[in-house]
C-alpha cells in the first residue's frame, strides 16, 4: 500500500544508509522492502511508536534486513526467487518431515549429513534439527537455553559443518530447519552476563526487577511452566541482586520484546540462520512473547504483532524462508499463530498441530474416535498459504489440551477424563499395556502432561517382553494407524526419529543429573543402528513398522488428494470407533481418497451407503493405495479390522 507517511519515512532512511549498503546493487531488496515497508512501519508503531528514537530505530532495522540480504549467498537468493514465484510450494503432498536430536540421532552434524540416506531411504525430505546452539554445559532443557546465538555447540559441530549439512540436504532435494529460540536466552548468554554484571543495557533485555512487588503481581494470574523442577516464575539472581523473569526454567531468562533492541537482535538472528542454510525456522515458545500483568502472558495480542512483523522482515530479505509457530496452546488459539483478520498466511505458515495430536492419542486410550471427531470439528479452518505440521511424538510431552466443552460433548468428565488418560499412559489403569510417565504434575490445580515414546505409550515395549505376537501385531498396527491419519490429513507430517524402527524408552537419562528430573528424556533416545539394521531383516517389528511407514510416505507423495488446500471433509458416520474423512484433489474433478482409521480393538463396519453418492466413488471397486488391496465388503458395508487403516480409491477414476 502507498501511503504517504510510511514512504517519507522510507525516503529519509534511505538517504541516510550506510554508505557500504547504498553502494550496492540490492534491486530485489528494495522492491520487498517498498512493498512490505508500509506493513513494517504500521507494526513496528504500534509496538515502539511512543518512543523518542524511533526513526533510529526504524533506521538500525532497515540496515540489519540489507546488510543480511547483502550477506545472503546467491545460490540461496535463486531459491527466494523460485519460491516467489511458486508461493505454495510447501503445500504440496510432497513434503515429509522427521525432528531429530543431532547427537542422539548420530553423534555431530557430520554424523547427520552422513545418515541423509538412511532418511532418504525412509522417504524423510525436510529435516528439523533440534537446537545445535552453544549452550551451558550441565542442563540446557536439550539446547532450548541458548548461550550464543551465532555459534555452534562444540559437541556437535561448527558452523562450518551446518553450511555442509545444509548443502548435503539441498543436493538431495531436502529442507533443513533449524531452531530460533526466540523466547529466552541461557543465564550464560553474553547478554545476561553483562546484565548481571550491572549493565542497565542488558537488564533492559530482560525483565528484571528489584524486589517482589511487580513479580508477585505477575504470579497471581501466570501458569507454571515446570512446576516440579522450576515453580514460578521468577529467579533471584543473586549477583545482579534482582529477579528476573524465568518462566521455563530457572537458568532460562525471558526476553523483553517491549525493548525494541531485543526485537532488532533476534530479527538479525533469525536472517543469520536463514543467510546459513535454513530452509525453515522453527520459532520456539512464541506464545510467550509478551508479558502483561494480570494475564496469563501466553497469546497475547503484541505477541502476534511481533510475529508478523518478524515475518514482513524475512520476507524483505530471504522470502524463501518459512516459520514454523511452536504454540502449544488451546485449540483456538493455536491457529491465529498463521495471522487473524486474513486470508493468506501472515504470522507463520506452518504451526504444530497439537490439538490434533492429543486428539488421537485420546482415540488410542478410550479405543474411540469420539472426542477425536468432536475436537476436529472444532479446530478452526486454517488460512490460505498455511499448513499444520501433524505429528503423533516429538521430543516434547503430550498435553491433553482439549477444550473441555468439547470433552463435556462427547460425554464426558474434563477432569476424570484427563485423570483417565493419564492413568492409561502411565500404566496405572489396569488394562493399559503403555508405559508413560507423568510429567510437570502440578499439585495446585491436578495438572499433568504425559512422557513416553511412541513404542512404549502404544504397549510394543510391553508386547515384545511378552512375547505375544498378536499384541506385537496390535501395537505396530497402532503405531501404523497413527501415522496414517498425520499423513492423510493435510499438512507436513513430522516423525520423530527412532519411531520408525520402534524405539522404547530410554531411561540412561536418570544417571545424568542434569537430566534426571526431566523425564522427557525418556524419550529422546540415542539410536542403536545395529536396531535400524533389523529394517532389512523380514518379519522383524523393526521392518514392520519401518516398510510400513515407507510405503505410507510413497505413496502420500504420489497422491495429489493429501496436497493441504483446506481439501478436507470430515465424514459423520454414526460409528464412534472411527475417524473418516475424504480428501478431494483440488486439481482434479472427481478425485477423492476416503480415509477410514479403526481405533477399536475389534472390526468395526462402515455403511457406504450412507455416506452417498457425492464423490461418486464407486463403492465396489474401492482399493487401499496403501496395500494395493480391496477391502472387505458385506453387501455394502466396508469392514475395518482393529486398529487398520484405509486410504481408499476407486480405481476407475485414478
Ligand atoms: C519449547 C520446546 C521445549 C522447551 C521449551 C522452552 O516448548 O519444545 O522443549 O522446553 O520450548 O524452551
Amino acid at each position: 500500500m502507498y501511503e504517504q507517511v510510511s514512504h517519507a519515512l522510507l525516503n529519509r532512511i534511505l538517504d541516510r544508509i550506510k554508505p557500504a549498503i547504498r553502494k550496492r546493487d540490492l534491486r530485489h531488496f528494495y522492491t520487498r522492502l517498498g512493498g512490505n515497508f508500509y506493513a513494517i512501519h504500521t507494526l513496528f508503531q504500534q509496538l515502539y511508536g511512543h518512543r523518542d528514537d524511533f526513526e533510529n530505530l526504524m533506521l538500525r532495522l532497515v540496515e540489519v534486513m540489507a546488510a543480511q540480504y547483502i550477506a545472503r549467498a546467491d545460490d540461496l537468493k535463486a531459491l527466494d526467487a523460485l519460491r516467489e514465484g511458486d508461493h505454495n510450494w510447501f503445500l504440496s503432498q510432497e513434503w515429509v518431515g522427521m525432528a531429530l536430536y543431532t547427537d542422539g540421532f548420530a553423534g555431530d552434524l557430520q554424523g547427520v549429513a552422513g545418515r541423509a540416506a538412511y532418511l532418504q531411504e525412509l522417504g524423510v525430505n525436510m529435516v528439523h534439527v533440534m537446537p545445535i546452539l552453544e549452550c551451558p554445559k550441565g542442563a540446557s532443557d536439550g539446547g532450548y537455553a541458548v548461550s550464543n546465538f551465532r555459534d555452534i555447540d562444540d559437541r556437535v559441530g561448527t558452523l562450518d559443518d551446518v553450511r555442509d549439512l545444509g548443502a548435503e540436504l539441498r543436493r538431495r532435494n531436502m529442507l533443513l530447519t533449524l531452531d530460533v529460540v526466540v523466547n529466552h536466552t541461557s543465564d550464560e548468554h553474553e547478554w545476561a552476563t553483562r546484565a548481571r554484571a550491572g549493565e542497565k543495557t542488558y537488564q533492559d533485555y530482560y525483565y528484571v526487577f528489584p524486589n517482589r512487588d511487580i513479580p508477585d503481581m505477575f504470579e497471581e494470574t501466570m501458569p507454571e511452566i515446570f512446576p516440579e523442577t522450576s515453580p514460578g516464575n521468577f529467579t533471584w539472581d543473586e549477583a545482579m541482586g534482582k529477579w528476573v523473569m524465568t518462566v521455563f526454567n530457572n537458568y532460562q531468562w525471558d526476553l523483553n520484546y517491549s525493548n525494541p533492541s531485543v526485537f532488532i537482535e533476534m530479527l538479525d538472528i533469525v536472517l543469520f540462520w536463514a543467510n546459513h542454510g535454513a530452509d525453515i525456522v522453527r520459532l520456539d515458545a512464541v506464545a510467550f512473547l509478551w508479558k502483561k500483568i494480570g494475564t496469563t502472558s501466553q497469546n497475547e495480542r503484541e505477541a502476534h504483532l511481533i510475529l508478523q512483523m518478524m515475518k514482513d522482515c524475512v520476507q524483505v530479505t530471504a522470502p524463501g524462508v518459512l516459520f514454523i509457530a511452536e504454540a502449544i496452546v488451546a485449540p483456538v488459539e493455536i491457529t491465529k499463530y498463521f495471522g487473524e483478520d486474513a486470508i493468506v498466511a501472515k504470522e507463520c505458515e506452518i504451526a504444530y498441530n497439537a490439538t490434533f495430536m492429543a486428539l488421537l492419542w485420546d482415540a488410542v486410550a478410550t479405543k474411540n474416535a469420539n472426542l477425536l471427531n468432536i475436537g476436529a470439528r472444532s479446530q478452526p479452518q486454517k488460512l490460505d498459504r498455511a499448513t499444520w505440521l501433524n505429528y503423533v511424538r516429538c521430543h516434547d510431552d503430550i498435553g491433553l489440551g482439549f477444550d473441555d466443552a468439547d470433552i463435556h460433548r462427547a460425554g464426558y468428565e474434563p477432569y476424570a477424563h484427563r485423570r483417565f488418560l493419564i492413568d492409561w499412559f502411565t500404566g496405572a489403569y489396569a488394562d493399559s499395556p503403555a508405559r508413560g510417565q507423568p510429567f510437570g504434575r502440578n499439585d495446585k490445580t491436578g495438572d499433568a502432561r504425559i512422557s513416553g515414546s511412541l513404542a512404549s505409550l502404544v504397549g510394543l515395549e510391553a508386547a515384545l517382553e511378552s512375547g505375544d505376537d498378536r499384541r506385537i501385531q496390535q501395537s505396530i498396527d497402532l503405531i501404523l494407524l497413527l501415522h496414517s491419519m498425520i499423513m492423510a490429513y493435510g499438512g507436513i507430517p513430522l516423525l520423530y526419529y527412532g519411531d520408525e524402527i520402534g524405539t522404547p524408552n530410554d531411561c540412561t537419562f536418570l544417571e545424568d543429573e542434569n537430566k534426571a528430573k526431566d523425564n522427557r528424556w525418556m524419550h529422546r533416545p540415542q539410536i542403536q543402528w545395529a536396531m535400524a539394521d533389523l529394517r532389512k531383516q523380514h518379519g522383524t517389528a523393526q521392518q514392520r513398522i519401518f516398510d510400513g511407514l515407507k510405503k505410507m510416505i510413497a505413496v502420500r507423495k504420489t497422491t495429489a488428494a493429501f496436497a493441504d488446500y483446506n481439501n478436507r471433509e470430515l465424514i459423520d458416520t454414526g460409528n464412534d470407533h472411527l475417524f473418516v474423512f475424504v480428501r478431494t484433489n483440488p486439481n482434479m474433478f472427481n478425485d477423492h481418497v476416503l480415509v477410514v482409521g479403526n481405533f477399536d480393538s475389534n472390526p468395526q463396519s462402515l455403511n457406504l451407503s450412507d455416506l452417498g453418492t457425492r464423490w461418486g466413488f464407486d463403492y465396489g471397486r474401492l482399493q487401499d493405495l496403501c496395500s494395493g488391496e480391496s477391502p472387505a465388503l458385506f453387501k455394502d458395508q466396508l469392514v475395518i479390522p482393529p486398529y487398520r487403516f484405509y486410504w481408499l480409491s476407486d480405481c476407475g477414476t485414478r
